[in-house]
């Protein structure tokens, strides 16, 4: 047992008295390319990083659950029979939602046991890296487990967007969960959200002498309210004057015509989606044929469509991706939902230290809030650990 599992193994122990049955883990994300388009029905890229959160969790004989973690001062009891979504709040709804949107997909919990939960997590929290997703796929492979669903990683990935959507209040696609469900290490994952059909590409990163770094902006994102409902609601908009379903379904031959149909505004938003789309089989089809070192200009691509056709970026972000490719990055980008959040930079691992000190600088220079900058590391997604 690692250092890190025996120290969740005991801070369980002296939560409740007794030791848990196991520990599962999973992953946070970063989206290499294709920002918005899961809603969208479209295409995104991602992988699982080096950062996880933790569930320690034991067996119980009654239909309680129990849940502690290691960042709040606070035990929440609830009871198998008595989940909803109105009774459910902060980051717990993270947790009792997973099992809530479980049993809302059809699946019988009338056996399931109660549980005693313990969650640790080394996943920045408001950083863009999907740490919501890592706590609702650590529990869901813990559940599955525990109460002998025999749920798939597609599956649970499905029951962790529900939480978010209906327990949560977040209008979000698929992207976080399949990626902290599906990650493998070195590799991105290529969803089509549209059929979810997912797979592996290898990235290579090792072996071409490459590095990602994430910024973290530190500038807060909330995705139940503001923005992120807004450019779904565009979105939206925009198909149905259009006259199909959703984005997926229009190409960038549809965009001279969705431009005399649309206001202004609409227009940029269905624009952004429509070539980010085809930037992600772009970067899919360049990191087969030429690797990531020649994924750059997309990446800038997609910087540049998100700050200004979705507007989604801040002035943290956008200096952050500037600098960093002004010091020598490959590429750089916002990652995440935005309005906020994280930008990352694909660097030649020598030129690491030289890019975050540029970025800080540049940041310090014009005034904005102090960057928060450390290489990830493409990873497994969620698993039991012991
Ligand atoms: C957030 C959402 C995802 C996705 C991204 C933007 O991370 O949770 O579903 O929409 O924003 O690509």
């Amino acid at each position: 047992m690692t250092d890190h599992l025996a120290s969740v193994t005991a801070a369980f122990e002296a939560a409740y008295g007794h030791s848990p049955t196991g520990i599962w883990s999973a992953p946070g994300r970063v989206n290499l390319i294709g920002e918005h388009t899961d809603y969208n029905n479209g295409y995104v890229l991602p992988f699982a990083i080096d950062r996880r959160t933790w569930a320690a969790v034991g067996v119980r004989e009654d239909r309680t659950v129990r849940l502690r973690s290691t960042f709040a001062d606070e035990e929440i009891v609830a009871s198998l029979d008595a989940l909803s979504p109105d009774t459910m709040d902060g980051w717990s709804a993270y947790v009792l939602g997973v099992a809530w949107a479980m049993a809302d997909s059809g699946i019988d919990l009338s056996g399931a046991t109660g549980l005693d939960i313990l969650i640790d997590s080394d996943v920045p929290v408001g950083a863009g890296l999907s740490s919501s997703a890592a706590l609702e796929c650590a529990v869901g492979k813990a559940f599955d487990e525990l109460w002998g669903l025999g749920l798939d990683k597609l599956a649970l990935a499905r029951i962790g967007r529900v939480a978010e959507n209906k327990a949560v209040g977040a209008p979000t696609g698929l992207l976080d969960q399949a990626a902290s469900m599906l990650g493998e290490e070195d590799h991105v994952v290529f969803l089509d959200c549209d059929t979810e059909d997912a797979r592996p590409v290898a990235l290579h990163l090792r072996e071409e002498g490459l590095q990602i770094l994430v910024m973290n902006s530190n500038v807060e994102h909330e995705h139940a309210t503001g923005g992120y409902g807004d450019r779904f609601a565009s979105c939206a908009n925009g198909a149905t004057a259009l006259g199909v379903t959703t984005l997926r379904e229009i190409g960038q031959a549809d965009l001279a015509r969705a431009e005399e149909v649309l206001d202004e505004e609409t227009y940029r938003r269905v624009r952004h989606v429509v070539t980010e789309n085809q930037r992600v089989l772009d970067t899919v089809d360049t990191l087969g044929k030429a690797g990531p070192r020649a994924i750059g200009e997309l990446m800038g691509a997609s910087q540049a469509s998100m700050r200004d056709d979705f507007e989604i970026t801040v002035p943290e972000i956008d200096l952050a991706s500037e600098a960093a490719v002004a010091a020598g990055a490959i590429g750089a980008r916002m990652t995440g939902g935005g309005f906020g959040g994280s930008s990352i930079a694909l660097v030649p691992a020598d030129k690491t230290d030289a890019v975050a000190a540029a970025v800080t600088t540049a940041l310090a220079d014009a005034g904005l809030r102090e960057p928060t900058i450390f290489t990830v590391t493409p990873s497994q997604g969620a698993r039991r650990d012991i």
